[in-house]
């Protein structure tokens, strides 16, 4: 993948724009999806973003006046099929964990609810579908957590999007508010890695969001529906400003 150049990159944002495409993002209370509603506003690429979610988020100020929300029973989805209607692009940031939902619950929100709504959003028109799942996603791996990111990506593109991204970030480098004690340990030795492999085994979430933006402005690999963009070109991507 060639990253394009600052001003290759100027030029494909404001053809972007000048199209005035709508999105949804779900999972915009997380990490990685407050930096990609915050990177959009920056950028004000879509003439209107809607954040679906659990719960409503306090966005207040004339940042937020083309940001709405529709609050939604991610446990039936299908009553709130409205929410997914007339995007033209889906973000989804969505993922819970093991530790804090069980090995039931993370399948049943990582996989089943990403399925579910992906069907519901292309039925209401969106076209490209940006997924974030993780390094290492393989739907015959032995790990849980491994295997169920990669059937997430395999139930997501038997969708049919137009076009589908699949990012596969490593570790995430954030602050994360949450207390995850395991993941914190591993993001401080990374941190002090990153420095020397930046690229190797961790990624800032400001850099997942730039290059899911830069992604969706730029066209997709002629022929192919599907990317799918792992750490190192993710890192690459996400740098061009
Ligand atoms: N952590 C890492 O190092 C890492 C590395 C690679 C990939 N990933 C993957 O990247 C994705 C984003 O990760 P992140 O750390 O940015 O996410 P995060 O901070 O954990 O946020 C997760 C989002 O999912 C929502 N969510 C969680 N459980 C839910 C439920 N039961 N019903 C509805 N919404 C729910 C949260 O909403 P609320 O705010 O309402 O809870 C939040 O918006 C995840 O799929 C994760 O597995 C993570």
């Amino acid at each position: 993948m060639a990253v394009p150049s600052p001003e290759e990159l100027k030029n494909l944002r404001d053809c972007f724009r000048e199209m005035k495409q709508t999105c949804f993002i779900l999972g915009a209370s997380g990490e990685t999806g407050k930096e990609l509603l915050a990177e959009i506003l920056r950028q004000q690429l879509f003439s209107r973003v809607t954040l679906i979610g659990r719960r409503k988020l306090n966005l207040e100020g004339k940042l937020y006046s083309n940001v709405s929300q529709e609050l939604v029973d991610f446990e039936k989805l299908d009553e709130y099929a409205a929410a997914f209607q007339g995007h033209d692009v889906g973000f989804c940031c969505l993922g819970t964990t093991k530790a804090k939902a069980g090995a039931e619950g993370f399948v049943r929100v990582d996989r089943d609810y990403v399925e579910r709504s992906a069907q519901l959003a292309k039925a209401g028109g969106c076209k490209h579908f940006v997924l974030q799942t993780t390094k290492g996603a393989d739907s015959s791996s032995s790990f849980l957590y491994l295997r169920v990111k990669g059937e997430t990506e395999a139930r997501v593109q038997a969708v049919g999007f137009d076009r589908y991204s699949i990012f596969r970030p490593a570790v995430l480098l954030c602050d994360r508010q949450e207390s995850r004690p395991a993941e914190w340990m591993t993001r401080k030795v990374l941190g002090v890695v990153a420095h020397i492999f930046p690229t190797a085994l961790s990624i800032p979430t400001t850099t997942v969001a730039r290059a899911m933006l830069n992604n969706v402005v730029m066209p997709g690999p002629s022929g192919q529906k599907v990317e799918v963009l792992e750490n190192a070109t993710i890192h690459a991507l996400g740098q061009a400003k």
